[in-house]
């Protein structure tokens, strides 16, 4: 079968590169001129592990092919795969513009009848609405079907994940529409659920609305072990044994930002509301992980520190390891709060620092690595755990450092360990570690 996909963000290059690797011949379209090139001459705009030398692979087997014509990506497509963005509007709403204007155009140029496969994260009801704007558009008497496919991929591991998920949702209209799905994907061996279009568009928001709610459960749990001195680390544990609860997820910091549990959880929000639902737990989530993400300065104020003319350093910008994404990243805020209050900051990410730069400019210093970046500093915010910062060890840290002073956001470093140096070390639902010192060495002054 020829398969196209629109679009060549995270997801639709994943899927494209992906289906290509298990056999099919897939077209992968986008608008973008410029990207298309880059793509051809097997250079990633995107920062993906196992990503290029499988694109590579692919183009070598003539399995994958790259386009900018939607006359050669679609007139002959008897399945596309729909993965363009949807990002958020500024009521919280899922902004369907990509996702309609790539249904019109494969309409107008489709030849043959075609099964129009939605990965993007849509609204209840779009892929519906979407067959409906197909039928309108369609420029030949074909048959158009929809299936929704939504994906469960993170950033930074889309490709293991698209061979090792848990499951592969199909929702389609028809038993007939559905096992043509279900053909395409049979070789990752992976279980199949078939439901209905509108449980497959639910299935997608439901899981990234729960597992944002788990992280947020479990950082408000240990807000809560700072005070009474219990410790997060054993707390998730002990919890997550329990095989109802689960072990993954549980890793409490600082919030979780990302292109997609943000814009998700606010899409179906807003959803609900529409409905004059008030999904209250939903709504917590939200509010609570704002806050989260603020915890570790609040932290440092309630230690009535101040970072006035102090240099200080961010260590790790992205929303997480292993991606040059910053979208929603909680370093961005600590970077806002630290400037405002007069601080000095460096910052360091190994895969950000441009998009950081085009953001802050001359407002920051850029380190070329993790080490540089603490040589001479007072203090430390640690924000994304990239295996680099997790390297550095406390004598690092001691030697290169004004005064050792940690803020870690990321629990990367076992409390423990902390307290065999004259460090101050304090993370997240944790036992605090204060040098004997600090107030001697670190000058408490009040901002202006
Ligand atoms: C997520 C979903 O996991 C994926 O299924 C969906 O398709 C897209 O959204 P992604 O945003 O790439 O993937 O990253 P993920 O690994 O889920 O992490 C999201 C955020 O949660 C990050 O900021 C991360 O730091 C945070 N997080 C994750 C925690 O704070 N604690 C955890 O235990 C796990």
């Amino acid at each position: 079968m020829k398969i196209s996909v629109a679009g060549t963000g995270y997801v639709g290059l994943v899927t494209g590169v992906c289906l290509a690797e298990i056999g099919h011949d897939v077209i992968c379209y986008d608008v973008d001129k410029v990207k298309i090139e880059q793509l051809k001459s097997g250079h990633l705009p995107i920062y993906e592990p196992l990503l290029e030398e499988s694109i590579e692979r692919n183009i070598r087997a003539k399995r994958l092919h790259f386009t900018s014509s939607p006359l050669e990506a679609y007139t002959q497509a008897e399945i596309v795969y729909i993965a363009v963005g949807t990002p958020e509007k500024i009521d919280g709403a899922a902004n369907l513009d990509y996702v309609n204007s790539a249904a019109k155009e494969i309409a107008t140029y489709v030849q043959k009848d075609v099964i129009v496969v939605t990965k993007s994260t849509v609204p209840f009801g779009t892929n519906k609405q979407l067959k409906e704007l197909m039928n309108a558009h369609k420029r030949y008497p074909i048959k158009v079907d929809v299936a929704s496919n939504p994906e469960f991929l993170r950033e930074g591991s889309a490709v293991h994940d698209t061979f090792h998920g848990d499951r592969i949702v199909i929702g389609a209209e028809s038993e007939e529409v559905a096992s043509v799905i279900e053909k395409i994907n049979e070789p990752f061996k992976i279980p199949i659920i078939k439901t209905s279009i509108e449980s497959a568009e639910m299935i997608k928001y439901a899981a990234n609305a729960f597992l944002a709610m788990k992280i947020t459960f479990v950082n408000e749990i240990a807000n809560l072990c700072e005070y009474i001195g219990a410790d997060i680390q054993d707390v998730a544990n002990g919890i997550g044994t329990d095989q109802r609860i689960g072990k993954k997820f549980l890793r409490a910091g600082i919030g979780y930002g990302g292109s997609c549990f943000p814009k998700d959880t606010h899409a179906l929000l807003h959803l609900s509301h529409n409905f004059n639902y008030p999904f209250s737990i939903l709504e917590s989530v939200i509010h609570v992980n704002h806050h989260q993400q603020m915890r570790l300065y609040e932290k440092a104020k309630s230690m009535a520190l101040s970072f006035f003319q102090k240099k200080v350093v961010v260590l790790g910008l992205t929303f997480k390891p292993n991606t040059d994404d910053i979208r929603e990243a909680p370093s961005l805020r600590m970077i806002e709060v630290l400037l405002e209050e007069g601080a000095v900051v460096t910052v360091y990410d190994p895969a950000a620092m441009k998009a950081v730069e085009q953001i802050f400019g001359d407002r920051l210093t850029y380190a070329k690595s993790a080490l540089e970046a603490i040589e001479g500093v007072d203090a430390v915010f640690i924000v994304t755990e990239w295996d680099e910062i997790k390297e550095i060890s406390f004598s690092s840290y001691l030697l290169r450092m004004k005064q050792p002073l940690i803020f870690d956001g990321r629990n990367c470093y076992q409390v423990e360990q902390a307290k065999k140096y004259p460090v101050t070390y304090v993370s997240i639902g944790r036992e605090d570690v204060i040098c004997a010192t600090l107030s001697n060495t670190y000058t408490i002054q009040s901002a202006p």
